[in-house]
């Protein structure tokens, strides 16, 4: 057991209470789909059950912070912050695609140190803790221990994006495409699946020019623990910060993706 056995126990019944509301949601025809400011959308399934996590944290951890995506970060805190994507893939979840999750973290100092990834349109589960390895299965009884890949060279790898029009902006697309020819294959799964799959060993490396706190945070202790690397592009420790660029892999091949990334006019 670990110091963090009843922070995993709890985002379980965080994720429990949250599958509950989102499946009931998924495919409903009355589904309410809003424009966010930033024209992404937001259904009402997003909101219900990031007010569910919210009410269940203030009642169990009242000490502890908050952020979560929809309704911000609550009043300055401790050492310890909750950070939450009620729904990570509304835009396959308002079109009926089963890959979408809610997305719990718990950091310390600002660190990752518990991550839950509940996907239950999938109906699969990833968890892990700091020092516990990562596990997945259809649920928190359940688990099998998971482990990143052995694959050494970028031409045996597979690469997975979520889109191309933020390497567009971050003037890197021409370096993200060659990776794309010098790799195995390519896919863009989004994010948390990449990093599952990623944890999984399904595929051996993952990049992001930007994501939030709370798109990645839920991710990174699950990736580390199964044997993997999460750093942003500089190669500093992911998430670098509030919004942060973002490179995982297997550990094996991290040096080689962070060269070929950082030095796009050497090529
Ligand atoms: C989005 C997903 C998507 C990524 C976007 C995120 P949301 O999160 O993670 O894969 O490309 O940058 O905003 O809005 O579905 O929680
Ligand atoms: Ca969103
Ligand atoms: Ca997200
Ligand atoms: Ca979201």
């Amino acid at each position: 057991m670990t110091g963090y056995a009843d922070d995993l126990a709890l985002a379980h019944r965080l994720a429990d209470a949250a599958d509950a509301i989102s499946m009931a949601r998924f495919g409903a025809l009355d589904l309410r789909v809003e424009s966010k400011p930033d024209l992404t959308p937001v259904s009402d399934a997003d909101t219900a059950v990031e007010r569910e996590i919210r009410a269940l944290l203030a009642e169990q951890r009242p000490d502890d912070g908050l952020l979560g995506e929809e309704y911000g970060a609550t009043a300055a805190t401790g050492a310890r912050q909750w950070v939450v994507d009620p729904i990570d893939g509304t835009k396959n979840f308002v079109r009926g695609v089963p890959i979408w999750a809610t997305l719990i973290a718990l950091l310390e100092q600002g660190r990752p140190v518990a991550g839950v990834v509940s996907a239950p349109a999938l109906g699969r589960r990833w968890w892990a803790a700091r020092g516990t390895g990562a596990y997945a299965g259809p649920d928190a009884t359940r688990g099998e221990a998971i482990r990143v890949s052995g694959v050494r060279e970028l031409a045996d790898a597979s690469l997975c994006y979520s889109s191309l029009g933020g390497w567009e902006e971050a003037g890197l697309l021409e370096p993200v495409l060659q990776l794309m020819r010098d790799t195995w294959r390519s896919r863009a799964y989004g994010d948390f699946y990449g990093y599952m799959l990623l944890a999984e060993g399904a595929l051996d490396v993952m990049i992001e020019p930007e994501l939030s706190l709370w798109d990645v945070a839920a991710l990174v202790p699950i990736v580390t623990e199964a044997g993997g690397t999460c750093t942003d592009l500089a190669g500093r420790p992911a998430p670098a910060g509030a919004e942060t660029s973002a490179v995982a892999s297997n550990s094996l091949l991290h040096s080689d993706i962070l060269d070929r990334l950082a030095r796009p006019a050497a090529r």
